[in-house]
C-alpha cells in the first residue's frame, strides 16, 4: 500500500489524515495516510525513515516547512518563491521533489466564494511564512494592488520588495494602512492569541471579503470585527481543504471534490 503522512510537531490535532482518507475513498485510490510527529532537530531523518518504510509523499506543517524546503532535490517554482514546502513527493528516481500548495489553496477557496481577484485591491496582514507562501499565487491572479501590513513594518517592506517583479505591491506598518480594500486577508497569528491588529474602521469597500487563514468552531476576532463593518467573513477551513486537494492531485493525479469533505469537516469542528 502507498503510504503518505503529515509531519508536524505537535501533529495530534491535524485534520489532514481525515481529509486525505476522505479524498482516497472518494477517488477510489488505495493509500494509507497517517500523522507523524518528527523530532524538532532531525526532520530530514524522519523523512528518510518514512521513505524507507514505503512512504511516497507527505504534507509538512508547523514547524518543518523551511526544513522540508532545505532537503528537497528539486523544487517547484512556487515553492522556491515561498521559501517553504508543504508537500513532499518521492520521484521514481528516488529524488525528493518539493511543492507548496497553500497559496493555490487560498486562491481556489476565494474563487469558490466568488471573490474576483483580477483588479481587486488586496490588503494582507502579516509578513511571516504563512504570508510569503501565498503572495505568488495571489499576484498571478492580476489584482490592482497588494498591500502588506505588519506589526514589524520592515518585514512587510522587505517582503513586498521580494515580490515586486510580480505586480503592484507595497508594504509597511498597520498605521500606514489606507482603505478601501476589496479583500483583506489575515495571515498573522494574532487570532491565536485573540488579538486584533490595529486597523482603521474604514477598511472595506462595498462588497468586500475578509479572509482569516485561521479557523475554529467560532469565528476569529478578526472575522467578527470585519463582519461588524460589513465585510463578508471567510475562515481558513476551506483553504485547508483546498491545499490538501492540490497535494493529493500532485501525488495521485486525481482531483477530489472538496465540497462534501469541507462540509463534513465543518460539522466536526
Ligand atoms: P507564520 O509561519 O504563521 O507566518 P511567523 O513567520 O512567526 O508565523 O509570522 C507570524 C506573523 O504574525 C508575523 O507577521 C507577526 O508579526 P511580526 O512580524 O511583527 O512578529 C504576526 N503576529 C503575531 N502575533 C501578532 C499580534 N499579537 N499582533 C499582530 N501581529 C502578530
Amino acid at each position: 500500500i502507498d503510504r503518505y503522512c503529515v509531519f508536524g510537531h505537535p501533529v495530534g490535532h491535524s485534520k489532514s489524515p481525515a481529509i486525505h482518507s476522505a479524498f482516497a475513498e472518494q477517488t477510489g485510490e488505495h493509500l494509507e495516510y497517517t500523522a507523524i510527529e518528527a523530532p524538532l532537530d532531525d526532520f530530514a531523518g524522519a523523512w528518510r525513515a518514512f521513505v524507507a518504510e514505503g512512504g511516497r509523499g507527505a504534507n509538512v506543517t508547523v514547524p518543518f516547512k523551511e526544513a522540508a524546503f532545505g532537503l528537497c532535490d528539486t523544487l517547484s517554482e512556487r515553492a522556491r518563491r515561498a521559501g517553504a514546502v508543504n508537500t513532499l513527493i518521492l520521484g521514481g528516481n528516488g529524488l525528493t521533489y518539493g511543492d507548496t500548495t497553500d497559496g493555490v489553496g487560498l486562491v481556489r477557496d476565494l474563487k469558490r466564494h466568488e471573490v474576483h481577484l483580477a483588479g481587486a485591491r488586496i490588503l494582507v496582514l502579516g509578513a511571516g511564512g504563512a504570508v510569503r507562501g501565498v503572495l505568488e499565487p495571489l499576484l498571478t491572479e492580476g489584482p490592482a494592488s497588494v498591500r502588506i501590513a505588519n506589526r514589524t513594518a520592515a518585514k512587510a517592506t522587505a517582503l513586498a520588495e521580494d515580490f515586486g517583479d510580480l505586480g503592484t505591491i507595497g508594504g509597511g506598518g498597520f498605521a500606514a494602512v489606507e482603505g478601501p480594500f476589496d479583500l483583506v486577508i489575515n495571515g498573522t497569528s494574532a487570532s491565536l492569541a485573540g488579538d486584533l491588529p490595529p486597523l482603521p474602521d474604514a477598511l472595506f469597500a462595498a462588497g468586500a471579503t475578509a479572509h482569516d487563514m485561521m479557523y475554529g468552531a467560532e469565528p476569529t476576532v478578526f472575522l467578527r470585527w470585519a463582519a461588524e463593518r460589513g465585510a463578508r467573513p471567510v475562515d481558513g477551513l476551506g483553504m485547508l481543504v483546498e491545499q490538501a486537494a492540490e497535494s493529493f492531485f500532485q501525488w495521485r493525479g486525481k482531483r477530489p471534490d472538496t465540497a462534501p469533505v469541507l462540509e463534513a469537516l465543518r460539522r466536526s469542528l
